[in-house]
C-alpha cells in the first residue's frame, strides 16, 4: 500500500522550496502544436489566447511526506492540459484554453452552516501555509482515466475543527464559484451550477480527504481548481471539486451537482470500486494517461486499508 508508515510521516530536514512554474497560453499552444494535438481547434481560440494575462504560479514551501503509491508521476504537461472543468467547456483542452479568465487572488471562502464560528474567511485564513504538505495521490476519474499527482495542501479534518464543527453536523457540502464573467462554460446547463459536492463527516474526517492549494511545488494551475480545490482520492475525481468558494456543515446529505444531472449514472458516494459498472461503460479497468495498456482499476483506488472502515455494513452497489 502506499503509506509506508501512516503516523510518522517523514519531514524533509528542510522545507521545500521548489522553481517557480510560469504559465500561459503561448506554453500551451506550443504545447499542444508540438505534440500534434487538437490543431483543429485552435483557429477560433487563437484571438483570446494572446489576450490572455500571464500567471505566474508562485512556489509553495511544504514538507515532504511518505504519501505516495510509488508509481511514475503524470507529467505537468498532461496534468494541466488534460482537465475537466466544466465552467470552462467540457472538452479536456477547454479549461487550459479558458481558466486564465479565473482570478483566484484574492479569494474568500464562506463557511457556514452547523459551525460555532460560520463567516467568510480569506483563504489564509482557511489555510495554514505553513503547515503546507506534499501528498502523491492516484486521481481515478469516473470515465475511466487515471493520473498520478503530487498535491501540495492540508487535511481537511483540521481545517474543519478550526471552525468548530457542532454535534448535529453529519456532512459537508462544498460548492465552486460560479461567475459568467470569469466562466464562460456557465453559458450553458451542462450541469445545474454552481458545481456543488459533499461528503458524509466521516469521510471528510479522514485523514486522506486534502483540501489542495498547489502541485507540483508551486500554486494550482486555474485549471486544476485554483486557488483551492478538493482531493479525495478513494473516489471518482468528480467528488474532487475546484475553485471552492463555500464550505456548509449540514445534518442532511447535501444533493451534489453529477446527482442532478443523472442520479442513476453518478451517486453520492461514487467510491470507486471496479465491481460497480457505470450504466454506459465497465469501471474494472482504467487507462493512466500517458500509458498504452489498461490497467486494473483498484477498490478505493488502492486506498482500502485507510477507508474501507468507513463503509462496514454498507452495500456498496446500492450506495454507489
Ligand atoms: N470541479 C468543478 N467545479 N467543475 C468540474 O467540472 N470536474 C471534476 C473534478 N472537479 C469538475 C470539478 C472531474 S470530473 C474530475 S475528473 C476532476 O475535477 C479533474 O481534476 P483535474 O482536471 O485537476 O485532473
Amino acid at each position: 500500500m502506499l503509506i509506508k508508515n501512516r503516523h510518522a510521516w517523514q519531514e524533509s530536514e528542510n522545507a521545500v522550496t521548489p522553481e517557480g512554474v510560469y504559465v500561459n497560453r503561448r506554453n500551451f499552444l506550443r504545447a499542444g502544436l508540438a505534440g500534434g494535438a487538437a490543431i483543429a481547434g485552435l483557429g477560433s481560440g487563437l484571438s483570446s489566447a494572446f489576450a490572455a494575462e500571464d500567471r505566474v504560479l508562485a512556489p509553495l514551501t511544504y514538507r515532504l511526506t511518505n504519501i505516495d503509491p510509488g508509481e511514475e508521476q503524470t507529467p505537468f504537461n498532461a496534468v494541466t492540459q488534460y482537465n475537466n472543468f466544466y465552467e470552462y467547456g467540457t472538452d479536456k483542452d477547454d479549461p487550459a484554453k479558458n481558466a486564465w479568465r479565473l482570478q483566484p487572488k484574492p479569494w474568500s471562502v464562506t463557511v457556514d452552516g452547523m459551525v460555532d464560528k460560520p463567516g467568510t474567511y480569506g483563504l489564509e485564513d482557511v489555510i495554514d501555509f505553513k503547515g503546507l504538505q506534499e501528498r502523491i495521490y492516484r486521481l481515478r476519474c469516473v470515465e475511466a482515466w487515471s493520473m498520478v499527482i503530487p498535491w501540495i495542501g492540508v487535511p481537511l479534518g483540521p481545517v474543519l475543527q478550526k471552525f468548530g464543527i457542532q454535534s448535529g453536523a453529519k456532512y459537508v457540502r462544498f460548492e465552486t464559484l460560479a461567475d459568467k464573467k470569469q466562466m464562460p462554460g456557465i453559458k450553458w446547463p451542462v450541469l445545474d451550477w454552481p458545481y456543488e459536492e459533499g461528503l458524509r463527516l466521516d469521510e471528510a474526517m479522514n485523514e486522506l480527504a486534502f483540501l489542495a492549494v498547489g502541485l507540483y511545488g508551486n500554486e494550482l494551475p486555474n485549471q486544476n481548481g485554483a486557488p483551492i480545490r478538493l482531493v479525495v482520492p478513494w473516489k471518482y475525481g468528480f467528488k474532487s471539486i475546484k475553485s471552492i468558494v463555500r464550505i456548509s456543515l449540514t445534518d442532511k446529505e447535501p444533493s451534489t451537482s453529477w446527482s442532478k444531472a443523472n442520479a442513476r449514472e453518478y451517486g453520492f458516494y461514487s467510491n470507486v470500486n471496479p465491481d460497480v459498472d457505470h450504466p454506459r461503460w465497465s469501471q474494472k479497468r482504467e487507462r493512466r494517461i500517458g500509458e498504452f495498456a489498461r490497467r486494473e482499476t483498484l477498490m478505493f483506488n488502492g486506498y482500502g486499508d485507510l477507508v474501507a472502515d468507513l463503509y462496514k455494513g454498507m452495500d456498496l452497489k446500492a450506495n454507489y
